[in-house]
């Protein structure tokens, strides 16, 4: 019988051969896409034909019910028997192979389901809730729309079995319902793992009752300073902050994103990262050499001791964790342990000599072995960072490579399966735009296009290696994402890239993806989503222009067939401003915001600041060259009259010496007055930059012989960001100045990189 319905209605079904993409707007792409001709329309007398008993496959259909009957008020019937007319007939085959296929068949009077499992049925829904107009994402009913769509034949299956995004909620706590909203998101893109990292030293967010004090004491941390936590104790203030979950919401977490289709994943970090745990348990602790706990909390110890009653806490730990996550894969972090304690602990020495473990690493492994044991006892599977390779890999454990794509091969190569999660391409905690006025993120720049451009399967991986790969991972930290407003912006749109990218592999055209992205982010909008609008990584060049003098501001990168806007005052450009049509003089000192805009929607943009004044574009020479890493302005970029990002050191104006000091002459050609001098430095300690020890003004009449005005020195190390130091000169008159900033020196003990040289960073003079 089955086999005649086919039949019949692929000699009924005629592919119409026009682009299916200009018709046809789905993300991610499914694998096939015909398009027919007419349409099948949605009323209240559509019957939804289903074995409703299965209470999964009725999951897997309810977003269809629900979504119909909230935008579009219709109520469809749900019925075990195949009626005539306007219908919906849904079932499971075996004749679909893959576990999350499917095959979606609108014809003008039916659509016909056909899936493995009710996951596919699930994914299936989500294409044609794609078909139907957006405002079927609304959430009131909606009038007067033709709620039809068109007739098409798509045959579907992700190309990888893991599509996942890694939430960082220990540095900073999410609210509860934005894990919910987050879940609905990623199981409309087709997404099916929620990785939830829970436990880090900024914070415990997973509700213990075995051990309490988790959550009384290690869910909270004094000091959240301009809402960045690069540490527990990082540079505290007195407001008390965090949170957690209790087991009823995770529980209740598990099953909603269960009716999703997505699983959690929990991680709970080990053997780094975890002073939230020795601030509540300190016995957990390495010894000194005096055999007492290392004090708490020290700078350095965020590795549990490898003592017994560490193992005992970790695995009646893992024991609730896991009587909460039924998912097969459980997440043990493994990252980042610098293991100095253990180099001076007589506990972890003795540890050392009973298992006959050669160096540090190989006390990790036996750490990592310890408890991967335990924990396939319970018929689960662990996953960790890179890190775990490091003095041999756990029998069982799957690898998350983060530091690049080499941990993965590795592992790979060693027959362990790999979730790739490379930061170039994954972590969605760098920039996504060098947009001056985006909000302070780790560094990096992982732009919309460079995750779309992502290809899980490294080139020298043979195919039965590639098999190995079970998928890849978008991982948000939130040392910098204070709340999740701010979650959903460096999230969306780069999760749906990814999405794409795990579930179509297949690449299509970046133009194409941004057609249908486009579309989609209306969508979005219904569902008041924060996502960011930079889809183009437009750019902004300055130059001189040749015949004029002047400074010119250039836009580049913005598809043809955009309307550019531009403002001068900061504000974000609408239509209603001034059009940009090619290179715009600068002359004044003026905040240069330039807008593209699709429809009404801004879909990229780009501010940069110029301060016009009697250094701007003067001739200038550096002393020592700057660091190649960080020279993208060029030599003059510190009197180019364009200022640096105020919240990031590594766009393309500001300058970095490390371990070297900054001497910078410019020559006026003429006789100039000074009134005052200024010039601005970066200052992050957590990435190694610091402001100088000194700063030293000098002129001269000659360019030969300076004669130093003044020097400052002791300034204010406590705050991240820009800072701009000033001189009074009072009018005095110079043909040249020279300024040099004497670099801070090694970075001081207990802080990131120390011993290391400091990194000096400088943008821009100003001289009035
Ligand atoms: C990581 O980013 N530390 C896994
Ligand atoms: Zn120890």
């Amino acid at each position: 019988m089955k086999t005649n319905l086919t039949f019949i209605l692929s000699i009924l079904f005629i592919p119409i051969l026009i682009s299916a993409q200009n018709e046809i707007k789905i993300i991610p792409n499914p694998q096939q896409i015909e398009v027919g001709e007419g349409f099948f329309t949605f009323s209240n007398t559509t019957e939804l034909i289903y074995n409703y008993k299965n209470k999964e496959l009725t999951t897997a259909l309810s977003p269809l019910f629900l979504k119909l009957n909230t935008s579009a008020g219709i109520k469809l019937k749900a019925s075990k028997y195949k009626n005539k007319g306007n219908i919906i007939t849904v079932s499971l085959s075996d004749k679909i192979t893959n576990d999350e296929g499917y095959e979606l068949k609108v014809n003008p009077n039916e659509i016909i389901i056909l899936a493995k499992k009710p996951s596919g049925v699930f994914y299936a829904v989500q294409s044609l809730l794609q078909l139907l107009p957006i405002e079927i994402e609304c959430c009131t009913i909606i009038k007067n729309i033709d709620w039809k769509i068109p007739c098409v034949s798509i045959t579907d299956a992700p190309a990888f079995g893991y599509r996942g995004i890694m939430l960082d909620v220990a540095r900073h706590y999410m609210p509860y319902e934005f894990l919910k909203k987050l879940i609905d998101l990623l199981s409309m893109q087709k997404m099916n793992v929620l990785h939830l990292h829970l436990t880090d030293s900024q914070g415990w967010r997973f509700e213990s009752k075995k051990y309490p004090k988790l959550t009384q004491i290690g869910a909270f941390r004094k000091g959240t300073p301009l809402n960045l936590t690069y540490d527990y104790n990082s540079r505290p203030n007195d407001t008390l902050y965090g949170g957690f979950y209790t087991q009823k919401q995770l529980k209740e977490l598990v099953a909603y994103a269960n009716s999703k289709f997505i699983t959690i994943i929990p991680e709970i970090e080990m053997p780094a990262h975890s002073k939230s745990v020795l601030a509540s348990y300190p016995n957990l602790a390495c010894l000194d050499s005096s055999g007492k706990p290392f004090a708490y909390p020290s700078n350095i110890q965020d590795e549990y001791c490898t003592k017994d009653s560490t193992f005992i806490f970790l695995t009646n730990i893992l024991t609730e964790v896991m009587d909460i996550f039924p998912s097969k894969i459980i997440h043990i972090g493994g990252d980042e342990a610098g293991k100095e304690n253990w180099k001076k602990c007589p506990v972890c020495a003795k540890r050392m000599k009973d298992e006959h473990l050669a160096s540090v690493d190989e006390l990790q492994s036996y750490f990592i072995k310890r408890i991967e044991k335990f924990v396939n006892e319970k018929n689960r599977t662990v996953i960790g960072w890179d890190e775990i390779l490091e003095g041999g890999l756990a029998p069982n454990a799957i690898v998350m490579s983060w530091r690049g794509e080499q941990g993965g091969i590795d592992a790979i190569k060693q027959n362990h399966k790999v979730v790739m999660t490379p930061g170039s391409y994954c972590y969605l905690d760098h920039y996504q735009s060098e947009d001056a006025s985006e909000p302070t993120a780790w560094g990096g720049l992982t732009t919309l296009s460079k995750v779309y451009s992502y290809n899980p399967i490294p080139a020298e991986l043979n195919t039965k290696q590639a098999k190995l790969i079970l998928g890849a991972q978008g991982n948000l930290w939130t040392e910098f994402v204070p709340n999740s407003k701010q979650a959903e912006y460096m999230i969306f749109p780069r999760s749906i890239a990814l999405a794409e990218v795990t579930w179509s592999n297949k690449k299509q055209e970046y133009s194409d993806f941004i057609s249908r992205l486009l579309p989609y982010l209306k969508r979005l909008d219904q569902f008041n989503v924060n996502y960011s609008r930079h889809l183009f990584d437009i750019k902004m060049k300055t130059y001189v222009d040749s015949t004029s003098n002047q400074i010119m501001a250039k836009v580049i990168g913005i598809p043809d067939n955009y309307l550019v806007f531009y403002t001068t005052n900061g504000s974000v450009p609408t239509k209603n401003d001034r059009k940009y049509i090619g290179p715009i003089p600068i002359s004044n000192s003026t905040i240069l915001t330039v807008g593209a805009l699709y429809q009404d929607i801004m879909v990229d943009k780009i501010q940069k600041t110029f301060s016009i004044n009697k250094a701007t574009g003067k001739p200038s020479e550096l002393k020592t060259e700057p660091s190649k890493y960080y020279n993208k302005g060029g030599n003059q970029a510190w009197n180019n009259g364009v200022l640096g990002s105020n919240s990031r050191f590594n766009d393309d104006e500001w300058l970095a010496w490390s371990g070297q000091d900054f001497e910078g002459t410019i020559d006026f050609q003429k006789t100039e007055i000074l009134n005052v001098v200024k010039i601005r430095f970066f200052n992050k300690p957590s990435s190694w930059v610091y402001l100088p020890s000194k700063v030293s003004l000098f002129v001269s009449d000659d360019g030969i012989h300076f004669k130093e005005i003044e020097s400052k020195s002791n300034f204010d190390f406590s705050l991240d960001g820009v800072q701009e130091i000033s001189f009074q000169t009072k009018g005095i008159k110079a043909n040249y100045i020279k300024i040099i900033a004497t670099f801070y020196g090694d970075i001081p003990k207990g802080n990131p990189g120390e011993g290391t040289p400091a990194w000096l960073f400088v943008d821009e003079v100003s001289i009035e």
